[in-house]
């Protein structure tokens, strides 16, 4: 489904990506989690061929992939509104809306029905970011890209959500590239787990095996959402 050889990128003089290397099969779901500045958006921007690399392969399987951009605000049309934009992706591939599943989908991701006539601009941050992830998988994509996806949701509304693309996974054979700082979003819903540190991979994990973690960052990582995890069983 994807596959990158040897990836660089420079901007400038200074390279923000170094040697990437990934294979991602289809059905199966890798995230790859770094700070802020690590080059993970860079990465997904190569991807999807908005920009190009300094040196190195991507082979990817472009039939209906979606994606959820980091910065949802400038991914939807500002003059549509909220049905529109979920229609919109349907309008392109010139095929039939249908709106079946809608108000049960609405439901779950938290969102009221009369969102649906509003604009852009009269919802939240986490109600638009909603938006968008439906607008992602209404078209029953078999690759979804996820850049920070979820970072503008709360607690609960996130778990649901996650849940949610989780039972899809199974339900439609989804193959899921997930990009995010958070190390537990990414255990929960990704099999396979790569840490971005300034522009390199410094570790490949698998989510069942993290206790495995070699890199000294990775660790602190991992340390840092261990309370977390004892809190939930304990519970
Ligand atoms: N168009 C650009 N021109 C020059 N430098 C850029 C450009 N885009 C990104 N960079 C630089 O590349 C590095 C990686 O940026 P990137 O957006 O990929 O980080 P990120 O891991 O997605 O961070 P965040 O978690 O904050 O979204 C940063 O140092 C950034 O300043
Ligand atoms: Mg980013």
């Amino acid at each position: 489904m994807l596959k990158i050889k040897n990836l660089w990128k420079k901007y400038k003089k200074e390279f923000v990506l170094k040697d990437i290397n990934l294979n991602l099969q289809k059905n199966s779901s890798l995230a790859l989690v770094g700070e802020s500045g690590a080059g993970k958006t860079t990465l997904s921007r190569l991807i999807l061929g908005i920009d190009t690399p300094t040196k190195g392969n991507i082979h990817i399987d472009k039939n209906s992939i979606s994606v959820v951009f980091q910065d949802y605000r400038n991914s939807v049309n500002p003059l549509f509104t909220i049905i529109e934009i979920l229609k919109e992706p349907f309008w392109l591939r010139k095929t039939t809306f249908s709106n079946e599943k809608l108000e049960d989908l609405l439901k779950t991701f938290n969102l009221s029905k009369s969102l649906l006539d509003k604009y852009p601009h009269e919802l939240s941050g986490g109600q638009l970011q909603r938006v968008c992830i439906l607008r992602a998988i209404l078209t029953k994509p078999s690759f979804l890209i996820l850049d920070e996806a979820f970072s503008a949701l709360d607690v609960s509304t996130k778990s649901q959500v996650v849940t949610y693309i989780k039972s899809l996974k199974k339900e439609q054979n989804l193959t899921i590239f997930l990009i995010t700082h958070d190390l537990e979003v990414a255990t929960s819903l990704c099999e396979n787990i790569k840490i971005l540190f300034k522009g390199e991979v410094i570790e490949s994990l698998k989510t069942n095996c993290l206790g495995q973690a070699q890199n000294q960052y990775t660790k602190l990582l991992i340390d840092s959402i261990i309370p977390l995890k004892i809190k939930e069983t304990n519970e």
